[in-house]
């Protein structure tokens, strides 16, 4: 298997998983760098050395990202190198939301999901939620200002990237399914889980986050506690409602 992005927050995390189920993995990201797996530096957006990454894989794990447009490019190459490898089968990341909201990142992810759609490779796409590592830096940014913000019309629904990456890593071992359900958090989870009102085990990663997101977002809360369509009572998971997890 070939990990792209296998050095980031989600990435390595999904080799640790696929390394720990006796998986031979191959990891890439723009530069090498040292791990359980030595990472091959290829740069997507480039396509330089792809080739030989893509040699003998069966599943390509795309968790990879500049953040930006120049993910549709690095889709693009993938693609082609992926052909030319024997079409393995690839799973993408991408998130809750993006054809709802007009962000420059959210339409890169939408056009990487078609580039992908369109290529004929076996696929399997799973959009979730923001990771709580991200809020957590967000809000932990606002949090030192004297001003903070406070968002209306914004639901957020963080999710557990460990959890994030459990399912890639299902995904991975499994058969091309296409788009899956979608996963995140029920809404308002994290200033909940400030207020001590998430069961033990199901808490997020990382207490700062948890706690900094809970000193910002308490109208996020308050309109988290309605129900939301498509929210099951007492599931780990929810299937993330269209928009959610996303400023809108
Ligand atoms: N963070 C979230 O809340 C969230 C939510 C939903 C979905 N996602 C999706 O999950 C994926 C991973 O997110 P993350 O938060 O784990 O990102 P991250 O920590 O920033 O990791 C990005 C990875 O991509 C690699 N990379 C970036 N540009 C590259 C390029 N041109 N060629 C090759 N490798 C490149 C980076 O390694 P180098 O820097 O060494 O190149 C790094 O390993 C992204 O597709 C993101 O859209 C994230």
């Amino acid at each position: 298997m070939l990990v792209t992005g296998g050095t980031g927050t989600l990435g390595r995390q999904i080799v640790d998983r696929l390394l720990d189920r006796g998986q031979p993995v191959r990891v890439l990201s723009r530069t090498a760098r040292q791990g359980r797996v030595p990472s091959v530096a290829v740069d997507l957006r480039t396509g330089a050395g792809l080739d030989a990454a893509l040699d003998g894989v069966g599943t390509v794990v795309h968790c990879a990202s500049g953040m930006g447009k120049s993910d549709v490019d690095a889709a693009r190459n993938l693609v082609r190198a992926a052909r030319a490898a024997g079409s393995p089968h690839v799973v993408y990341i991408s998130i809750v939301g993006i054809d709802r909201v007009p962000l420059g990142y959210y339409e890169a992810k939408l056009a990487t999901e078609r580039v992908l759609a369109e290529s004929g490779l076996p696929l399997t796409i799973l959009r979730t939620t923001q990771f709580h590592d991200l809020l957590g830096t967000v809000f932990g940014a606002l949090a030192k200002s004297p001003v903070v913000p406070a968002f209306s019309a914004v639901r957020f629904q963080p999710i557990d990237s460990g959890e994030v990456a459990e399912r890639m890593t299902e995904l991975a071992l499994g058969e091309p399914k296409g788009r899956v359900a979608d996963i995140g958090w029920p809404a308002g989870a994290v200033a909940a889980r400030g207020a001590g009102r998430l069961p033990a085990g199901h808490r997020p990663s990382s207490a700062r986050a948890a706690r900094a997101a809970a000193r910002c977002a308490g109208p996020c809360a308050a309109r988290g506690r309605q129900p939301h369509p498509g929210q099951r009572g007492g599931d780990r998971h929810v299937r993330a409602v269209p928009g959610a997890g996303v400023m809108a």
